[in-house]
């Protein structure tokens, strides 16, 4: 949907229409970019799911995170906390996924039901080696889905369970009538089923979930998406198959192909922008080579998706199914002096801008891409929120994920982008990334990141048929790259109000500033 024309030279070449608008605003050497709105073809939805989150058991992501117990000192009802689920409600999470990641395909759901005093013990192996008590299970996480307003997606486990074992858990969440499950769900207390939709069949099937080939694990997905019952019509499954790492696409063509399009809803994608698997390099405290190395990872979303949707448009011409990207993110060092298995970074501009960036390439391609889940909520990876017991700051991930939601289920504006590249020793990216919608009301809302780390690029958009007599906005930037927010200074990086567009004669001139993340509503 979005086409850039990179242009790495001082000079913009524009065509002939955009000079007749932009000609008296530019000079020789200015550092520029234009924006054309198209009109859109199909209409096509950003589809709210985009905004989702992931919560796994690993770390400090549920157990103190969000999940502290009913008898914490710390505010909390049914021991989820009450400041994380205010805040995370200011984000309008559509969407949220549990209980992971690599512990999903060692989870076994029934150890997490019933009495919290009786539910039997595990390690969890994947993550620091600690001993898990079940004792957030299935009912508090579906609950807490209810308390932020979020759809439940529950990722299966098909490396260490059994298809009886998924089967089961299916009908627990889902069915209304008179059954071994249901009566089990009632006995621990919850008459009426969850409705869950969203169920992934295992995860990384060809990693941590089973090692597995894609034929082998095609068959797998074929004989649990089987046993996996539509209870109700108000419960139809939504079954998303275990999907690629990053580039490799013959994963993602073997599914598309060995499974029948009638069993499968959507196919998932995992990308995270790691500078290098051995030597990610620290969250905070990184060289601009860092920030350039990662941001170049993170861009590659543009391709993977591109790439990922040709091969589905190939075996799905109608794009039936979804491209679900349900893992996300940037990944560096953990914080020094914290446990290697729980996986806690710090959370700067650069993620900032890395968000913004891949929310516009999700929004671009949301003819397939319909569902991502970002990694994960809290004190894991990007996380939006961190906490350290009763304290709690928001990252700025949080507030690029919150001035972004204005595109939650509004009609994507196709664009055209012409934007001059960041170049940093051998990286170069686009410098700016877009992403423009309407939202039910008729609002135009309109995303800009600009990822260049020292130059201010004046953005240019002629708003054409688009009639607007001005716009309000919010920028979110700081001194520094390496700025973030710790629990000392926890508002040092905070959207402020935006003044840095003008709007004269139907051409919106948007000047970002260097790294920064702005959005704008036309009035
Ligand atoms: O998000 C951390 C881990 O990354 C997940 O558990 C796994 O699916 C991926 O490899």
């Amino acid at each position: 949907m979005l086409a850039i024309m990179k242009n790495s030279g001082k000079v913009l070449l524009l065509s002939a229409v955009l000079m007749a608008g932009l000609a008296e605003t530019k000079s020789a050497n200015a550092q520029e970019a234009t924006v054309q709105l198209q009109p859109s073809a199909t209409p096509v939805v950003i589809n709210k799911n985009i905004y989702g989150h992931f919560a796994e058991h690993l770390g400090t992501c549920i157990y103190g995170g969000l999940y502290v117990g009913e008898k914490s000192s710390i505010p909390n009802i049914d021991g989820v906390r009450n400041d994380v689920v205010e805040a995370l409600k200011k984000l309008k999470i559509p969407l949220l996924r549990w209980p992971g990641g690599c512990f999903a395909d060692t989870y076994h759901w029934k150890d997490g039901i019933g009495d919290k005093a009786k539910r039997p013990t595990m390690i969890n192996t994947w993550w620091g080696g600690v001993t898990e008590d079940n004792s957030f299970g299935t009912h508090d996480f579906l609950n807490m889905c209810e308390r932020l307003g979020a759809e439940p997606y529950l990722a299966g486990n098909v490396g260490s369970g059994t298809v009886q074992e998924l089967s089961e858990w299916v009908q627990y969440v889902n069915f209304d009538g008179s059954s071994p499950m249901a009566k089990l769900r009632k006995e621990n207390g919850r008459d009426t089923p969850w409705n869950v939709h969203y169920w992934g069949v295992g995860n990384e099937a060809w990693g941590c979930g089973g090692n597995m080939t894609a034929e082998y694990y095609a068959n797998e997905y074929r004989k649990y998406a089987t046993f996996m019952n539509n209870y109700s019509d108000k419960a139809k499954l939504f079954r998303i198959a275990s999907g690629a790492s990053s580039g490799d696409y013959k994963w993602t063509e073997t599914l598309l192909r060995d499974i029948p399009h009638g069993m499968l809803e959507g196919v998932a994608l995992h990308h995270y922008a790691v500078i290098d698997w051995n030597a990610k390099g620290p969250a905070s405290g990184f060289t601009e080579e860092q920030y350039a190395a990662t941001l170049k990872q993170a861009y590659l979303m543009e391709e993977l998706v591109t790439k990922h949707s040709a091969i589905m448009d190939k075996y799905d011409p109608k794009k039936k199914l979804a491209l679900v990207v349900d893992e996300w993110g940037g990944w560096y060092d953990v914080e020094a002096g914290t446990n290697p298995g729980f996986l806690f970074q710090q959370n700067s501009i650069r993620d900032a801008v890395l968000a913004g960036m891949t929310l516009n390439i999700f929004n671009n391609h949301a003819d397939r891409v319909r569902m991502a889940n970002l990694a994960q909520m809290v004190n894991v990876l990007q996380a939006v929120i961190l906490t350290d017991k009763a304290k709690m700051i928001l990252t700025p991930t949080y507030h690029v994920m919150e001035m972004y939601n204005v595109h939650q289920d509004a009609n994507l504006i196709p664009l055209k982008v012409l934007t001059p590249d960041y170049v940093f020793g051998k990286e170069s990216i686009p410098a700016i990334t877009v992403s423009a919608s309407t939202d039910k009301a008729g609002k135009t809302h309109i995303t800009l990141t600009n990822i260049d780390a020292h130059k201010t690029i004046a953005v240019n958009i002629p708003l054409g048929e688009r009639k607007a007599n001005g716009y309000t906005g919010r920028i979110l930037q700081s001194a520094k790259l390496q700025d973030y927010n710790s629990f000392e200074q926890p508002n040092k990086v905070a959207p402020a109000a935006f003044t840095g567009a003008t709007l004269k004669n139907g051409l919106l001139i948007v000047k970002m500033p260097a790294a920064s993340v702005v959005v704008l509503t036309l009035n």
